[in-house]
């Protein structure tokens, strides 16, 4: 039963580590995020010119720097009603990002009069030099083969962000939209945006990272034709089944089910597919919340009704070494199992191959999967540091065979590179 598809080759094979240039990290030269140090506050006492105060920083995923760009970079900011209407009184100079700032502190007015319970609004905060659509980081932009030389996003990339304000009080979430676009770009109905919640303030499992992003931005790039989906899943027609390990919020595996949901409307396949999440307990809440956000854009994208089952289980790698699985996760055999960013901690490490071993000999004991059958990971990693090579050790010690997919170059802001590789890794 599993595969029924063969992996195609592909055209970047590589298969030493060694061979790979790791980039020596400069703090400029890294992809970056608008995120918010806390939830932005209403302050209406003045009815004549309420404000809303906004603190932000502009990090990278790991939040172990702060942007320093050779230009300053201008903020926009947008405050909208539910309607779509503005409800900022004027435009203020825009907010500027200047190398050296760790924080800005940002007030924006606001319509007089409005009172608290008056203010339920969307905050978009956005490099000024994004093209539309704002608040939205595009997929496409994350693809060094899609981007133009020149343009905005050939320089370096910030991520937007958005926050709820309901009735004057803040959500607790922020909100990452990512807009997955198709390569022909000929129909509206290509495009999918994928909202991702995650927390405001500190966490490892409840917010985005680079590796995630490049490799969703990867999938739904490559699988908008009926060959590249084929060419880059193996697909089966008769069922296809995906768990991803340390999900975090979840932007792998809801892009994967959403590629394949459109893959189906655009009748590439009739697959049913089950993707399911899996993570550490302290990441199920927003990754749930996530998961409820992508089956609503589901009904959208299929009206006549969804054909993935996205699912979300505890799992925990030193757990899952011993082949200990939930529910769900040993209610199947998986076809692929898929990870991203989740190699940066070397004492981990031991757990995670293991747990993706385990999961290869709970394949074989399904009904049905052939014996000496191939299960099929897909690995996505930035590297940190050079101790994470451990991972390729105990891979080949556990008979996993690994290659590269493909590796790609993140936006840089600066002269040095840093880049996201995607392996695929093969046992069986
Ligand atoms: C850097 S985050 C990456 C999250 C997500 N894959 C992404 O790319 O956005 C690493 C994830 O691995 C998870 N993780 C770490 N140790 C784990 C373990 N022992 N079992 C399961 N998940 C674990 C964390 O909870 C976290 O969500």
């Amino acid at each position: 039963m599993l595969p029924r598809q063969k992996y195609p080759n592909t055209t970047e094979l590589t298969n030493h580590w060694t061979e790979l240039a790791v980039p020596k990290a400069r703090y400029r030269n890294k992809m970056h995020y608008i995120r918010l140090l806390r939830g932005p506050k209403l302050d209406a006492s003045n009815l004549k010119r309420p404000l809303i105060s906004i603190l932000l920083t502009i990090t990278t995923d790991l939040g172990d720097s702060f942007l320093y760009p050779d230009e300053p970079v201008d903020l926009a900011i947008s405050v909208e009603n539910p309607t779509g209407q503005s409800v900022i009184l004027e435009a203020d100079r825009p907010p500027r990002w200047t190398a050296g700032m760790r924080c800005l502190d940002v007030k924006v007015s606001i319509k007089p009069h409005l009172k608290k319970d008056d203010v339920t609004c969307t905050i978009r905060i956005h490099p000024t030099t994004q093209t539309p659509p704002l608040g939205v980081l595009k997929g496409s932009d994350m693809l060094p083969w899609r981007v133009a030389r020149g343009s905005p996003a050939s320089e370096g990339l910030i991520m937007p962000v958005s926050v709820e304000m309901a009735k004057g009080i803040c959500s607790p979430v922020a909100v990452r939209t990512l807009r997955l676009d198709s390569r022909s770009r000929s129909q509206p109905r290509d495009q999918m945006d994928i909202d991702l919640e995650e927390d405001i303030g500190e966490s490892i499992a409840r917010h985005i990272w680079d590796a995630g992003v490049v490799t969703a931005s990867f999938f739904g790039d490559a699988c908008s034709t009926k060959e590249g989906i084929y060419d880059t899943l193996p697909m089966r027609e008769d069922g296809f089944n995906i768990l991803e390990l340390g999900s975090g919020v979840g932007i792998l595996g809801i892009t994967l089910a959403q590629v394949i949901e459109r893959a189906v409307v655009h009748g590439h396949t009739s697959t049913k597919a089950t993707v399911l999440l899996t993570d550490l307990p302290e990441a199920e809440e927003r990754a749930r919340s996530n998961i409820s956000r992508a089956k609503a854009a589901f009904s959208h994208i299929n009206p006549s009704g969804s054909t993935v089952a996205l699912q979300y289980e505890d799992l925990d790698w030193d757990e899952g070494k011993h082949g200990q699985f939930g529910t769900f996760a040993s209610a199947r055999p998986w076809d692929l199992v898929v990870l991203s960013d989740c190699t940066y901690n070397v004492d981990s490490l031991p757990a995670l191959v293991g747990t993706l071993s385990a999961l290869h000999t709970a394949n074989l004991k399904h009904d049905g999967v052939e014996r000496g059958a191939k299960t099929f990971a897909i690995l996505a990693t930035k590297p940190r540091h050079s101790s994470e090579q451990a991972l390729f050790g105990l891979l080949t010690s556990d008979d996993w065979q690994y290659n590269v997919l493909k590796s790609i170059t993140l936006p840089k802001l600066g002269e040095e590179d840093e880049a996201v590789y995607i392996y695929l890794l093969k046992k069986g």
